[in-house]
C-alpha cells in the first residue's frame, strides 16, 4: 500500500527551528515522513527540537546557523547534504523581532532585522538552489505575516521586512519556476510563541489580558497555534499544492478580512 505520510522520502531545512512555529514545522514535516535539518541559532533549543522529532520517531539533526551570516549558511546547507542528501525542501522561518516608530529604530536595528528576516532568506535560498536543481525540483515555504501587508502602530522595521518577504517569495517564484522550484508564503496572524511573550513582557502588559486583547483581532476570537501554521507550511512544502507557486496563505482566523 503507497504511504500516506505527505512528506515521504523528502529532505527538509527548517530555520530558526528551535521554538515556536519553526519547531512545530520542523515535527510535523518529520512526522509526514520527512527528514529534518533543525537550523538553529541557539544550540539547547534546537537540539531539544531534535530530540522531540526523535522521540516521535522522526530522523533530524541539529546544525548550528546564523541565516543572517552566508558562511554559517553555505556550511549548514553542507551538512545537511552530507548527512541527508540533497534538498527537497527549505522552510525560511528564523526572524528578528525588532519593533518601533521610526525615530526609534537606529541604522544597527534595521541591520539587524533586514539581516535575519530578508538577507538571510536569500542568503538560505541561494545556498539550497544548487542542490534542488541536482534534483531537478524543489519547494520552499517562507514563513512572511499579516504584517506583510498591513500596517501596525510602532511596527516599522518589522512590518518593512515582512512587506520584503512577500515581494521577495513573488519575485523567486518568477525566477525560479524553470527550475521546478516553487516558493510560497505563509502568513500567520497572532501566535502565541516566545516572540509573542517577549512582546507582551516588553509592553509591561499583563500576559493572559494581552493574550485575549490580541485574540479578539480574529473573527475566532482566539490567538493561533504553532501547529495551525505547520499545517499551512505542510501544504506548500508537499505536492498537495504542486500549482502554487508565488501564492501568500494567510492563516490568521480572519483577522484581516476587512
Ligand atoms: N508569533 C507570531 O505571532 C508570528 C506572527 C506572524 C509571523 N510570525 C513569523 O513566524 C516566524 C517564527 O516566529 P516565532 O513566533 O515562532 O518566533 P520565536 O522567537 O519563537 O522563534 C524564532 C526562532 O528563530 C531563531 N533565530 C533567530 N534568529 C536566527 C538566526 N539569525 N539564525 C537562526 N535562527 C535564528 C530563534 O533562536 C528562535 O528559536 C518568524 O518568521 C515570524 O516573523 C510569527
Amino acid at each position: 500500500m503507497a504511504s500516506t505520510m505527505r512528506l515521504n522520502g523528502k529532505n527538509a531545512i527548517v530555520t530558526g527551528a528551535g521554538n515556536g512555529i519553526g519547531r512545530a514545522i520542523a515535527i510535523r514535516f518529520a512526522e509526514e515522513g520527512a527528514t529534518v535539518a533543525v537550523a538553529e541559532l541557539e544550540e539547547d533549543a534546537g537540539r531539544e527540537t531534535v530530540d522531540l522529532i526523535e522521540q516521535g520517531g522522526g530522523v533530524a539533526l541539529f546544525i548550528k546557523t546564523d541565516t543572517s551570516d552566508s558562511v554559517s549558511v553555505n556550511s549548514a546547507i553542507s551538512a545537511t547534504i552530507s548527512a541527508h542528501g540533497d534538498l527537497d525542501l527549505l522552510v525560511n522561518n528564523a526572524a528578528a523581532f525588532v519593533f518601533g516608530k521610526v525615530e526609534d529604530v537606529t541604522q544597527d536595528d534595521w541591520a539587524r532585522v533586514f539581516g535575519v528576516n530578508v538577507i538571510g532568506y536569500a542568503n538560505c535560498v541561494r545556498e539550497v538552489l544548487p542542490s534542488m536543481r541536482r534534483k531537478g525540483s524543489g519547494s520552499i515555504v517562507n514563513i512572511a505575516s499579516v504584517s506583510s501587508f498591513i500596517a501596525q502602530p510602532a511596527f516599522i522595521p518589522y512590518n518593512a521586512s515582512k512587506g520584503a518577504v512577500a515581494q521577495l517569495t513573488r519575485c523567486l517564484a518568477m525566477d525560479l519556476a524553470t527550475d521546478n522550484i516553487r516558493v510560497n508564503a505563509v502568513c500567520p496572524g497572532s501566535i502565541r510563541t516566545r516572540a509573542t511573550d517577549r512582546h507582551i513582557e516588553s509592553l509591561g502588559l499583563d500576559p493572559e489580558k494581552a493574550y485575549q486583547e490580541f485574540g479578539k483581532d480574529s473573527l475566532m476570537k482566539r490567538m493561533g497555534k504553532p501547529e495551525e501554521i505547520a499545517s499551512g507550511a505542510l501544504f506548500l512544502a508537499s505536492d498537495d499544492s504542486s500549482f502554487m507557486t508565488g501564492a501568500q496563505l494567510v492563516i490568521d482566523g480572519g483577522a484581516t478580512i476587512d
